[in-house]
């Protein structure tokens, strides 16, 4: 970003040196007690060491990426890729345009020794430099204090240099020593490491090699994360808990969210409340879908009332500090009472989502999961008569010529959970939707039957009902554990859980 665009016209800093010297005396001295070493810094480092087996000899640059405006002078708040996120720790507002360098190093005979790791970032600048008071974007005065190299050295247990020191060091030797770059995080950064192979013989063919070099590079790293280490299991823990709370506060105030008009927006920002001071916020929109709305699959604009009577569809998860997310809906009468149609359909989803959790094994694919869910919801809508004339369950799962049940059920059951909400996006297909599950991996089950106001070929008394049941389940060594199993889940334990809260 330009100077001008940072330094809009109407404002102006002091520059006179009498100023400089004054705002730069006067304070306490720095606090000189050590930083702790994070929790996370022994994971992360075995994390590395999987990448760093994985791509022996190469320079492998992992960028945070930077600030993004939001309007003129006005940033988002910071989210570091999740990659860096992974591989350093580091997680909410932490640290704009850093990069993480895993450098390759060679022991005395020369041979391949691992690598060390690098974080290169802006650190916190001395309070004589125009940074300090001046910068709206980095200084002490407009954002707080950042770390400063010693610090970041202490917490993560890796090498930090200043990010002055990025260019010429991630050049240097680059006509010798293959460089990668994750190259959707940051563009400048790309561009740097793109300069410094510009040192070796240029041609398009190379070029385009090294784009599928890197591609190959992010995808395994994607890859890497489909197993969760006991850390991260925690943090989902966590984050379940903290939407568990946010659900109940949901539910406390229903009667207000129905009284108020625009109830939806109620919810999300009930919800959102939660999110933000149990953890760093939502880890996505959250979609509160009351009515018809439900049947909008991605309904985030929650602009609708909530009617007595309606159901309510709450799609909502915490992303804690660290960046890992929940991801769950649950389906709430909002009177606190189903109604027969309501209930029928609610079962179905309920029986299709118990099938869908015991398919998670390991030694199961992931594509076993949708297969179990899939096959309950099509039983259903075949007992319902609502299936084509004279197509049976097994010719509506036959993928090439059936799938009419997915006029009703059109996404998957299960992605993988983490750091992102829909994690590991960047694996393979294959390795993906046919891979094995093993333990520690994080998956929602979530079917879901919606039925439009506006279709006709369901009854009257299902049209505008859309229900979807979404839990957050680890596979284990010998099965699978609901994070959020302990939320009630079944009709039953649903109207159950809606009396209890409005009793207190
Ligand atoms: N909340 C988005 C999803 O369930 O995948
Ligand atoms: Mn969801
Ligand atoms: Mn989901």
């Amino acid at each position: 970003m330009s100077e001008e665009q940072q330094q809009p016209e109407h404002r102006s800093r002091p520059t006179s040196q009498a100023f400089r010297d004054f705002v730069a005396q006067g304070w306490a001295p720095r606090s000189s007690a050590p930083v702790e070493p994070a929790t996370v810094s022994p994971y992360a480092a075995a994390r590395r060491a999987e990448v760093s087996s994985a791509f022996p000899g190469e320079r492998l640059v992992i960028p945070a990426g930077g600030l993004k405006v939001r309007s003129n002078d006005t940033d988002y708040v910071f989210r570091p890729h999740s990659a860096f996120s992974h591989l350093t720790g580091l997680g909410a507002d932490r640290e704009p345009d850093a990069v993480l360098v895993l450098e390759p190093q060679t022991d005395d005979e020369g041979n391949d020794a691992g690598h060390e790791a690098v974080v290169y970032f802006r650190p916190l600048a001395d309070r004589d430099t125009e940074e300090f008071f001046g910068d709206s974007r980095y200084g002490e005065f407009w954002v707080g204090a950042r770390p400063t190299l010693e610090d970041i050295e202490a917490e993560l247990g890796v090498t930090a240099k200043h990010i002055d020191d990025f260019k010429d060091n991630v050049a240097k030797d680059a006509g010798s020593v293959s460089v990668r770059v994750v190259r959707e995080s940051d563009v400048d950064v790309s561009a740097v490491v793109d300069q410094a192979r510009s040192s070796q013989a240029h041609t398009d063919e190379r070029t385009e090699k090294q784009r599928e070099l890197d591609a190959e590079f992010a995808r395994q790293l994607s890859t890497l994360r489909f197993v969760k280490d006991e850390w991260e299991v925690e943090q989902m823990r966590d984050a379940v808990t903290a939407t568990s709370h946010g659900f109940e506060a949901v539910i406390a105030d229903l009667p207000e969210a129905i009284s108020r008009g625009r109830g939806e927006r109620w919810v999300e920002g009930v919800f959102g409340l939660y999110a933000r001071h149990e953890g760093n916020g939502v880890g996505y929109d959250s979609i509160a879908a009351s009515g018809d709305h439900a049947n909008t699959l991605h309904w985030i604009k929650n602009t609708g009332d909530i009617k007595d009577g309606d159901l309510l569809l709450l799609d909502a998860g915490v992303e804690v500090d660290s960046l890992y997310t929940a991801d769950i809906t649950r389906t709430l009468p909002v009177n606190g009472t189903f109604s027969e149609a309501q209930r029928k359909v609610y079962d179905a989803v309920y029986a299709a989502q118990e099938a869908g959790i015991a398919a998670v094994q390991p030694g199961n694919k992931f594509s076993d999961v949708h297969a179990a869910a899939i096959r309950v919801i099509a039983q259903h809508l075949f007992d319902w008569g609502l299936l084509p004339d004279g197509v049976s369950v097994e010719d509506t799962l036959d993928q090439e010529k059936g799938q009419y049940h997915r006029r009703w059920m059109v996404h998957g059951t299960s992605h993988h959970l983490g750091i992102d909400v829909h994690d590991c996006a960047g694996a393979r297909r294959e390795a993906y939707m046919e891979g094995e599950l093993k333990p520690g991996m994080i998956l929602t089950v979530e079917p879901g039957l919606y039925f439009k106001a506006d279709d006709e070929l369901v009854p009257a008394e299902l049209r505008g009902i859309g229900v979807r049941i979404e839990d957050d389940v680890v596979v284990t060594e010998d099965g699978h554990d609901n994070l959020s199993g302990f939320m009630p889940r079944s009709a039953d334990e649903v109207e159950q859980w809606i009396a209890d809260i409005w009793k207190r």
